[in-house]
């Protein structure tokens, strides 16, 4: 990728865009996610989507520039709030992107709600940080967990499903998540007729999980796993027989674009739901999944992909609204709203939450590969009224 000159190039048009006016200022963001431990991968493909979307849209920087420094977050609370501390205090980073964990947001939440220096979250869907946490400072382009799993659970109502089992790791993300397809089932009518919490970290076996879940009879199972976790999962589900008598569904990071081809056919037939799937046809998403495909070797760009694409043009309108006025910028970033590859999205000003369409879409194994298809969208999905007082 190269980003240098496309930078540069993106600076003298930046002035033309901007009649002249912008201020030069060096606007240095910090990013910090997962490149080790579970959810490695997923922090690849976000960082991957970050530069992407810099090379798209940083001709609306004007003469502002854009510098990077990154770290580990290991998915791991303790460490990531040092690294936090030490990108604000020490390196006077003006703006933190990233965050995979629901658990990695909660342990920084109270920093940078009184650091005063605004983190655009990336990914983790931490309920919390968006409702009765909520900060000013806390502004997320990726999704709530309760926002991707609450259409499910009207949807597979609808299906004439009755009885589900519940499965997720044990934290807040795997909680948060079936908490909200829960709500949405049972309202519907369905009945949750048990569920399993296995470790985040180093479970490799889910056959006894798969075992008690089996027992239970269910017109279907609905999960929530990701990265790792969802290539073991889907492969031992498909590998003991289970989906033969009993659906597979779940929030669709199960088969995310990432990693659905180590999947392979072990995904087929597997329903879920999402804020993105590859297939939307739209003039952005394929300006996406072009340059993604041509930037790194072919492959797919995945929802993780996106947020942090979105993350980069976020933070680029709201330096571009503010005309490089830093104080300025922080305000601008929750007021940032424009159709991507995932569709129009805004950010919901009651709650820095994005507001975007959610996707239900199915798995199919053809000619040697799954193939996506959107099977219902659920347009403009908003978080209900969640305890947030800005
Ligand atoms: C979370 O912890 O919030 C999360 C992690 C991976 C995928 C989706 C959500």
């Amino acid at each position: 990728m190269k980003r240098r000159t496309a930078l540069a190039l993106a600076t003298a048009v930046g002035v033309a865009l901007t009649g002249g006016l912008a201020a030069a200022e060096e606007y240095k963001v910090g990013v910090l996610l997962p490149f080790s431990g579970v959810y490695a991968g997923l922090g690849a493909h976000i960082e991957n989507g970050f530069k992407l979307g810099l090379e798209h849209f940083g001709a609306d920087l004007g003469d502002n520039t854009i510098t990077t420094i990154r770290a580990d977050t290991e998915a791991n609370p303790g460490s990531t709030l040092a690294k936090s501390k030490k990108m604000v205090l020490q390196d006077k980073a003006d703006v933190l992107v990233g965050i995979v964990s629901s658990a990695v947001l909660g342990g920084m939440r109270d920093f940078i709600h009184n650091s005063g220096t605004p983190l655009v979250v990336a990914n983790a869907g931490n309920n919390d940080m968006t409702g009765v946490k909520c900060s000013p400072n806390i502004i997320r382009v990726s999704f709530s967990n309760a926002q991707i799993n609450r259409p499910m659970g009207t949807w597979l109502a609808k299906q004439g499903k009755k009885k589900v089992y519940l499965m997720a790791p044990d934290y807040a993300a795997g909680h948060q998540m079936m908490e909200a397809f829960r709500k949405t089932f049972t309202e519907a009518g369905g009945e949750i007729i048990g569920e399993a919490y296995p470790p985040l970290q180093g479970t490799k076996d889910y056959g006894p999980y798969l075992t008690a879940a089996k027992a239970t009879n269910p017109d279907a199972i609905y999960v929530f796993f990701a990265g790792g976790a969802a290539i073991t999962f889907v492969k031992q589900y498909h590998g003991f027989g289970i989906g033969k008598d009993i659906p597979l569904y779940g929030a669709g990071f199960l088969t995310s674009a990432a990693y659905v081809h180590v999947q392979g056919e072990a995904a087929d037939g597997t329903v879920a739901s999402l804020h993105y799937v590859p297939a939307i046809d739209t003039p952005e998403n394929k300006r996406f999944q072009e340059g993604y495909q041509a930037a790194y070797e072919g492959k797919l760009g995945s929802e993780f992909a996106v947020q942090g694409y979105d993350a980069a043009r976020l933070i680029i309108e709201a330096i571009k609204a503010s005309g490089g006025d830093k104080a300025a910028f922080k305000a601008a970033l929750s007021k940032v709203s424009f159709s991507g590859p995932r569709g129009p999205l805004r950010i919901d000003p009651a709650t820095n939450n994005v507001v975007q369409n959610i996707y239900v879409f199915k798995n199919e194994f053809k000619d040697g590969k799954i193939v996506q298809t959107v099977l219902d969208t659920a347009t403009d999905v908003q978080d209900a009224p969640n305890g947030c007082a800005m």
